[in-house]
């Protein structure tokens, strides 16, 4: 019954947007004057149900919720509530959501009531200004304070970090001490060459976390660990503050030959690959019949057409492989 791609990689792990809106513009993730869809087009709080219920039959076991920003969904917690019911049931193990933190401070107990443990937070400076600049729109008081609330709330922050050279690379060891001493687990990401990359000097800031490695290294000793949360980072125990950290390495490390995953847009399309654009309609089945049948069909068939991985190449100067969708599209 498991759902399984052509290279017999099972698929447990599914990522849902649901919004395409977001209160920010970071630079590597939307343009500043994003058309947003009209309302109708987005798939309903009964519909994505329907839809994630259909993936939790077929196997999927841990589902993240993206955006957009997700939180700024109206109605979205009675969707995350709704959702509580195949933890409840044990069909479900993770529940749990990727989120710029905006929001956090309204919604983080809700969250934890809908049995959310661990919310994963981008963040990639502790610098008011440089915060402005990279996000465009967002406030970093606002997140600090999201913060908080998740932490109150009980819920494990995971701090998302892309890494920009000459932007966040003489912050390297601020946001590890930070992280620590927050008691926040933190994950260092490789940027990819996603969106409008032809407007900014993307390969410029280019940072392979072999580097950013190597220059913890020197710092403080790196214990690998085996342990995995099912995503596509591999961590890390610094023996100093005892402190998870994470790289996520498309470009230097390449996983795909593990991955686990799908997205769903908020219009309902399957993207099998994060970097490719090639993609199926699940919107089209879900309204088409209230069965189950003909909808699990239309899965299994988009899960067929899921490629060996990426092209991402930085070394070329025209940057192989690159997809002009905006990562704000599937979510990251
Ligand atoms: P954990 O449950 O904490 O492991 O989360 P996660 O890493 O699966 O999710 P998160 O939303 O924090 O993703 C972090 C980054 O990893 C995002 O920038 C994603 O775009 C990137 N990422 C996640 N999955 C993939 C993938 O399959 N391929 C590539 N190339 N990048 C991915
Ligand atoms: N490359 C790498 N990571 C990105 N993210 C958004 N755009 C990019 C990109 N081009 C990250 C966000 C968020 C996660 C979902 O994806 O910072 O943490
Ligand atoms: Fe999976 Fe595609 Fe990401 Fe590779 S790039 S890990 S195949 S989603």
């Amino acid at each position: 019954m498991v759902l399984t791609d052509p290279f017999q990689r099972d698929i447990r792990y599914l990522r849902v947007s649901v919004t395409d809106r977001c209160d920010f513009r970071c630079v590597y993730c939307m343009s500043e004057h994003m058309e947003f869809l009209p309302k109708k087009e987005l798939l309903t709080l009964e519909e994505l149900d329907r839809l994630c219920s259909a993936f939790i039959r077929l196997g999927v076991e841990k589902l993240r919720i993206t955006g957009g920003e997700p939180l700024v969904r109206r109605g979205i917690m009675t969707f995350f509530e709704a959702m509580g019911r195949h933890l409840k049931s044990g069909a479900l193990k993770e529940l749990t959501l990727t989120t710029n933190g905006s929001q956090l401070s309204r919604f983080a107990d809700q969250l934890a009531a809908a049995g959310v443990r661990r919310v994963n937070v981008s963040l990639d400076t502790l610098d008011e200004g440089k915060f402005k600049q990279v996000t465009r729109w967002g406030r970093l008081p606002q997140v600090m304070e999201g913060l908080r609330a998740a932490k109150e709330a009980g819920l494990q922050v995971k701090i998302n970090t892309v890494a920009l050279k000459g932007f966040n690379d003489g912050e390297l060891f601020d946001l590890v001490e930070w992280c620590a001493s927050e008691g926040h687990d933190l994950t260092f990401i490789e940027v990819m060459p996603m969106g409008d990359i032809g407007n900014e000097d993307r390969l410029g800031q280019y940072w392979p976390l072999s580097d950013l490695r190597a220059q913890l290294a020197q710092r403080y000793h790196l214990d690998g660990l085996a342990e995995s949360t099912g995503g596509p980072a591999r961590y890390v125990r610094l023996e100093e503050t005892g402190q998870k950290i994470g790289f996520i390495t498309p470009l230097t490390h390449n996983f795909c030959e593990s991955c686990n995953r799908v997205r769903i847009t908020c219009t309902g399309e399957i993207y099998t690959c994060l970097g490719q654009e090639g993609h199926s309609d699940l919107r089209g089945p879900l309204r088409a019949s209230e069965a189950d049948a003909p909808l699990e069909e239309a899965i299994r068939a988009a899960i067929a057409l899921k490629p060996k991985g990426h092209d991402f190449d930085y070394s070329r100067q025209d940057v192989a492989g690159r997809v002009s969708r905006h990562m704000s599209h599937t979510g990251g």
